[in-house]
């Protein structure tokens, strides 16, 4: 047998006996028979020097070619033995759906908060707040609702002593900034109040309002009305319109109470605005000159409006929440339908 005859069939042989190979051992026994120090073709390299010089470079390619092609069919079966043995959890399975990730979400009353002071953001308000813990003096004090005024009645009030209370509303922030700043002020102040109410689906002994104030030369009631009308349309549609009725509040004169027309029916009547087709949203008026008085501005000079809203009643409108206490269970089927 000529040596280039020797080397095709150590090439089949190979073959044949690659065909029954089914583990890595076999494969490795392989490698050692055909391609080791001892195999045939180690020998068939190793002759060739005796070879004549035509004879030796034809035979000499031919060897090193195979020994290429059998080290890559080993190398072939390796890696097939391998991921073949590979559990299922190894193998990325690109047809698998991707993971979902829970995102979390904003509270419906942060949310509205959010909302709400965005729109006056955009006209020029800035946020301020206090604190929750409040002497009786910027609660009720410097607001003027004396110790012994009427209008005390007209907030239920957690006492922590004679001075000090939990807010009953967010109005102590007015007094808090005059008295920290000279006009122009043009602020809104969220946050949480607390009032010692039975609670039920229509009210919580801790809620949230969000204030406003405007305190500059020449602020007349025509601005407050300019102002809230912006806010209503921006935040409850374009459709929407809005009233005024006259009310009390001992901190403005005159003061207001602000409905809207029932964005749900359109004003024709519905359960959500009790079928008379207002919905009341906020209270507002003109800030009082006693008060300019207890924070040291000239009622002379400056004239300015307020208005305070409800977080949770504009929240359970827009959103036709019917009761209060859901806002405070933490359910995620709740939460989740808010983004
Ligand atoms: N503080 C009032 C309340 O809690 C609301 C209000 C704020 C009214 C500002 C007028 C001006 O009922």
């Amino acid at each position: 047998m000529s040596a280039k005859e020797d080397i095709l069939s150590i090439r089949e042989q190979f073959n044949l006996a690659a065909a029954s190979v089914d583990s890595e051992g076999a494969i490795n026994e392989l490698r050692v028979r055909y391609l080791g120090r001892k195999s045939n073709l180690t020998a068939v390299l190793r002759g060739l020097k005796d070879l004549p010089p035509e004879e030796k470079k034809e035979v000499g390619k031919l060897a090193n070619s195979v020994r290429i092609e059998l080290e890559a069919s080993l190398a072939a079966m390796l890696d097939s033995i391998q991921s073949a043995s590979k559990k299922p959890g190894d193998v990325f399975d690109y047809t698998l759906p991707g993971r979902t990730r829970k995102l979390g979400r904003l509270h419906p009353i942060t949310r509205t908060i959010e909302d709400i002071s965005r729109i006056f953001y955009g006209m020029g308000f800035e946020v301020a707040v206090g604190p929750d813990v409040e002497e009786d003096y910027y609660n009720f004090e410097a607001l003027n609702i004396p110790k012994d005024h009427p209008a005390r009645d007209m907030q239920d009030t957690f006492y922590i002593n004679d001075d000090v209370v939990l807010r009953t509303h967010t109005s102590p922030v007015q007094i808090r900034t005059m008295k920290s700043q000279d006009p122009p002020v043009r602020i809104i102040a969220p946050g949480k109040c607390y009032r010692n109410e039975a609670i039920s689906a229509r009210s919580n002994a801790v809620f949230h309002q969000i204030e406003g104030l405007y305190i500059d030369v020449g602020v007349t009631f025509a601005d407050l009305k300019g102002v809230l009308n912006v806010f209503v349309k921006e935040y409850f549609g374009e459709d929407v319109k809005m009233r005024l009725r006259a009310n009390y509040f001992p901190f403005t004169e005159p003061s207001a109470e602000v409905d809207i027309s029932c964005f749900l029916c359109g004003a024709k009547g519905c359960p959500l605005c009790k079928q008379t087709g207002w919905l009341e949203i906020l209270g507002c008026g003109m800030v009082d000159p006693a008060v300019f008085e207890a924070v040291g501005y000239d009622p002379e000079k400056y004239t300015g409006y307020a208005f305070g809203m409800g977080i949770e009643r504009i929240c359970m409108l827009k959103y036709r929440i019917q009761d209060i206490r859901r806002f405070y269970e933490n359910d995620l089927r709740l939460l989740e339908q808010f983004l």
